[in-house]
């Protein structure tokens, strides 16, 4: 806990706030600046704001862009200082957010944002985004976030060059995964790279594990508080998450998800779930698909795709109003989007992204996203509230130790009790 607090302070310490000016070190008029908070700081994500920064600069040359950013994988600290700052009355001119209920629940509802539906309707791209995205960032009747991509969760990195070495095939089964996570196993291989320092990481595993476990449906009911936690399949989710725990590297508490997503790239470990921000990272990191890296669905949830979305939205008293207007307008259009998201390793909102910018991973991903059964993501904001993903982070930090199955059914469902809607 200790050592939680003390890396959390560091980072809040080091957060920095840079401008990401064109050519010039002039300072600009206040109106002629645009404050952009977010948590993406590094690899594939920092690449590919900057992308958008510069396609913003294009069409807005006297437009100065503050780049305010907190480092922390999911948020992990920018959230706080966010809050800090909108309960302050000191909001960032546009903020990274969740589309879902981290949106709805914490700043909408509590009334800190302007709507922005005229924002689609004036460049007339109302229907040039999936009737469901529209649905996750409105409340009665209004849109109250611009989403500038679709991630993916349930994703299992791997490596071809150890699986090919093993003459084993990527899982597609949770009893799959625990072949073949054996033979590496006995060769002494981290068969599951797990970089959970933050502890998001983990939860963001358990999320896939209990859908391979629950399907989409009850999974949704589960989020939505209407399975109880000791139900037989959450509960064999919590067991095989117990027993993945056998298979992951020695440094997982030390390791930062990206690292651990390094690791499948480096050969050091045979896979990795996590979002796609980590094919952001390997193009970052010029790491080569089907050589370094590869992907499957997570094991047992092929056919489901479980989503989230990053999004930007116009909080009450932006001090530059008119400014996140043109942001929110270049985060909704094709070519901000096209800009973003081939480099972010995420798919556009927009159903009509140009797939010739896209990799083979992210073009499979949007034939995913089109076909298959869409549930939100829990460690992302999208499924459940931040009070009660704070209490399912907490658990888990120690479930992850303990791999006591049945205190964290118990202690999931008072948090569930407590927070689901009613
Ligand atoms: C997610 C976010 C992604 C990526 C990831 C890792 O919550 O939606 O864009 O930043 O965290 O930090």
């Amino acid at each position: 806990m200790k050592k939680r607090i003390m890396v959390g302070l560091l980072v809040a310490l080091m957060a920095t706030t840079m401008i990401f000016a064109q050519g010039t070190s002039d300072a600009k008029a206040e109106s002629n600046t645009l404050e952009i908070f977010s948590w993406w700081t590094a690899g594939g994500e920092a690449d590919g704001l900057e992308a958008m920064y510069n396609e913003f600069h294009r069409q807005y040359p006297g437009i100065e862009i503050i780049n305010a950013t907190v480092a922390g994988g999911a948020g992990t600290n920018a959230k706080a200082v966010l809050a800090t700052r909108m309960q302050g009355g000191n909001p960032p001119d546009s903020f990274q957010v969740h589309a879902g209920h981290e949106l709805i629940d914490t700043w909408v509802v509590s009334g800190f944002m302007e709507p922005v539906t005229f924002v689609l309707e004036d460049a007339g791209y109302m229907d040039k985004f999936p009737e469901d995205v529209i649905d996750i960032i409105s409340y009665e009747g209004e849109v109250y976030s611009i989403p500038v991509n679709i991630h993916r969760s349930n994703v299992m990195w791997y490596s071809p060059k150890l699986f090919a070495r093993f003459n084993l095939q990527p899982p597609k089964t949770m009893a799959d995964f625990f072949r073949v996570a054996e033979v590496f196993k006995a060769n002494g291989i981290p068969a599951l790279a797990l970089g959970d320092n933050e502890i998001w990481a983990a939860t963001h595993l358990l999320e896939s594990v209990i859908l391979a476990h629950t399907g989409p449906d009850k999974y949704n009911a589960l989020w939505e508080g209407n399975v109880m936690w000791n139900d037989a399949q959450v509960r064999s989710a919590l067991n095989d998450f117990a027993k993945m725990m056998g298979y992951i590297n020695r440094d997982h508490a030390a390791l930062a998800n990206m690292d651990a997503a390094g690791y499948v790239a480096e050969g050091k470990a045979a896979m990795n779930v996590m979002g796609d921000w980590a094919a952001g990272y390997y193009y970052s990191q010029g790491f080569k698909q089907g050589e370094d890296w590869d992907w499957v669905p997570t094991p047992g949830t092929s056919g489901n795709f479980i989503m989230l979305s990053d999004s930007f939205g116009l909080p009450k008293n932006a001090p530059n109003r008119d400014n996140v207007i043109k942001w929110l307008t270049l985060c909704a259009s094709k070519e901000g989007q096209d800009a973003f998201n081939p480099i972010k390793g995420s798919i556009p909102s927009r159903i009509d992204g140009d797939r010739s910018k896209y990799d083979r991973y992210l073009n499979a991903a949007m034939d995913d996203f089109a076909s298959n059964a869409i549930v939100p993501s829990v460690a992302h904001g999208a499924a459940i509230s931040e009070p009660w993903l704070t209490r399912i982070n907490d658990i888990m930090s120690v479930f992850v130790t303990d791999l006591n199955v049945d205190k964290a059914i118990t202690e999931f469902q008072a948090a569930a009790d407590r927070y689901a809607p009613k």
